[in-house]
């Protein structure tokens, strides 16, 4: 029984979880990215030349356990690059559940704009809507003859699959 009650005193500990949610699933909405910029971040070096060079800072809600082998649910990844062209935001959640099941399994995408200070979800889904891809948006390439062909889930397999589809936060 006093097993039980300390456990059960450590159970309220974990209360205090700062991922949100706390379920087998999590549903960002956008207020959750609201703070985002006070977050733990690290500026990232450029490791593709695919899309368009800029200063890159990575931001995430809360970083993984040591001994985490995959990122938890309701975890939040915010990149953003500032280039000539502005600022431009993306992020990946950690949703969970089955979602995603053909490309980066329980992560959504995101593409965030700023409306002042604040985080507004621009899109969000298992890919870009269609006709919108990573930094190869209509118009907004820096460089016509870089085609980027694929999503978000086709780079982030490819490259980062081993790590939980993450390429900057290493598990
Ligand atoms: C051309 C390959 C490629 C595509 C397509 C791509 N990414 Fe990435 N992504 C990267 C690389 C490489 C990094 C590591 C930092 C860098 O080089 O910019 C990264 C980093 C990120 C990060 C920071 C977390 C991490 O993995 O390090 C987020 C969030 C992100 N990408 C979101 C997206 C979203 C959303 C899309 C689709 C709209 C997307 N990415 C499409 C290659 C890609």
């Amino acid at each position: 029984m006093l097993a039980m009650l300390v456990l059960g005193g450590l159970a309220g500990c974990l209360d205090n979880d700062p991922l949100p949610g706390g379920g087998d699933t999590f549903i960002a909405m956008q207020a959750d990215f609201a703070e985002f910029s006070t977050w733990s971040n690290t500026d990232v070096a450029q490791q593709d030349t695919g899309h368009v060079a800029g200063d890159r800072t990575v931001y995430v809600n809360a970083l993984p356990a040591a001994d985490a082998t995959s990122f938890p649910v309701g975890t939040m990844i915010v990149k953003t690059i500032d280039w000539s062209g502005g600022t431009d935001i993306h992020a990946m959640v950690k949703r969970g559940g089955d979602y995603n099941p053909d490309g980066a399994l329980g992560w959504e995408w995101f593409e965030l704009t700023l409306s002042g200070d604040t985080p507004v979800i621009k899109w969000r889904g298992e890919a870009p809507p269609a006709g919108e891809q990573y930094q190869q948006i209509p118009g907004m390439s820096q460089d016509s003859g870089v085609t980027v062909t694929g999503d978000c889930n086709t780079c982030h397999g490819a490259e980062a699959g081993a790590n939980d589809y993450v390429h900057t936060i290493p598990l």
